[in-house]
């Protein structure tokens, strides 16, 4: 791929991030040395994707043992932290629920624990990569062949440790030199869609062409869209879908239109505790990412805002979930989990 990986180490065993908060206008990488240096960049969404921010999370736990003695209880505090960042995506939870659970295998038999954590934290990442592969495969055999893809918000190569999910089918149908295209929602108000969407399948060299959100549905009127295909933060037992805000618009949209929703997801990101939709907590962010952007304001001082950052979509608008181990009905997948 062409496209720089987001994660990675530092030669020193710190947590190397590209800052997404600066795309497309600069490509800084930062060297995070703490475990709260990596929960800054998760709340802030330097780093960010359901995927990628359960791999930084798992990474970042590493760092408390470079911190001071290596311990349980410094493994669990780290986690403790890491977690309290972001709510709604399954993946943090799942891979420090992970690490925490390696930890205390380690410490039982009597492994050094900052090789089974750096292990694990790797284990994560690459388990990552290769279920993107497998969601790529499986998404462009359902595609089929030429198509315009119309996405939301960014679930690439910047949002996972490989390839990415909603982006790995077109990746793959790109790779075989299939003619895919791509329809980006800016996906305001941090314009996910507009900045990483777009700058990664330009590095990829597919072509995509930028929307405002509100441009959605009339563009899936036009008939030309073969398909969407979005991400996801966590898809509940019954398939309800919790992803960007503004993907429930494209689900009604595309429901309407006679469009298929796809939703392309590794398993970590199911949730099967979450019986549905309903039950999954949804992230409220601060009023200022509405109100302005980057200094600049677009609303009157004082406007009251409501800023949620997901939305769920009922099961019954989607048409598949594309995962790593197959294409399921939306009800069927948390029995692949
Ligand atoms: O707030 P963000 O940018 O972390 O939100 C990301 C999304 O909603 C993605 O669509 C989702 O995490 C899937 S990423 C493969």
């Amino acid at each position: 791929m062409t496209i720089p990986s987001p994660i990675g180490w530092t030669p020193g065993h710190a947590v190397r991030i590209l800052d997404q908060t600066l795309l497309p206008d600069e490509e800084r990488y930062l060297e995070l040395e703490t475990v709260d240096a990596v929960a800054e960049a998760i709340r802030t969404l330097r780093v960010r994707g359901a995927p990628l921010i359960g791999i930084a999370a798992a990474m970042g736990v590493t760092l408390s043992i470079r911190q001071g003695a290596p311990s349980l209880q410094a493994i669990q505090a780290a986690s403790a932290t890491l977690g309290a960042t972001r709510p709604t995506a399954v993946n943090l939870r799942w891979a420090l629920a992970r690490m925490e659970r390696r930890a205390a295998a380690a410490l039982a038999g009597g492994e050094d624990l900052a090789a089974a954590m750096r292990a694990e934290a790797d284990a994560i990442w690459q388990e990552d990569r290769a279920m993107c592969v497998r969601i790529g495969a499986a998404g462009a055999a359902l595609i089929g062949g030429d198509a315009i893809v119309l996405t939301h918000c960014n679930a690439g190569a910047l949002a996972t440790g490989g390839m990415g999910t909603a982006l790995a089918p077109v990746y793959t149908l790109h790779e075989a030199g299939r003619r895919v295209s791509v329809v980006a929602d800016e996906t305001r108000p941090l314009f996910q869609g507009s900045r990483l969407t777009a700058w990664e399948l330009g590095r990829a060299g597919v072509p995509v062409t930028v929307i405002a959100d509100g441009m959605a549905a009339s563009r899936l009127r036009r008939g030309d869209v073969s398909c969407v295909i979005v991400g996801a933060d966590r898809i509940a037992a019954n398939g309800d879908v919790a992803n960007k805000i503004g993907t429930y618009g494209v689900a009604l949209a595309a429901r309407a239109h006679g469009v298929p929703f796809y939703v392309a997801a590794p398993t970590s990101t199911i949730d099967r505790a979450t019986p549905d939709g309903a039950r999954i907590p949804i992230e409220e962010r601060s009023a200022d990412e509405v109100t302005g952007w980057r200094g600049h304001q677009v609303a009157p001082a004082g406007a009251r805002v409501w800023n949620p950052a997901f939305d769920v979509t009922p099961a019954e608008l989607v048409t598949a979930i594309i995962t790593d181990r197959g294409v399921f009905a939306p009800k069927d997948a948390a029995g692949a989990a």
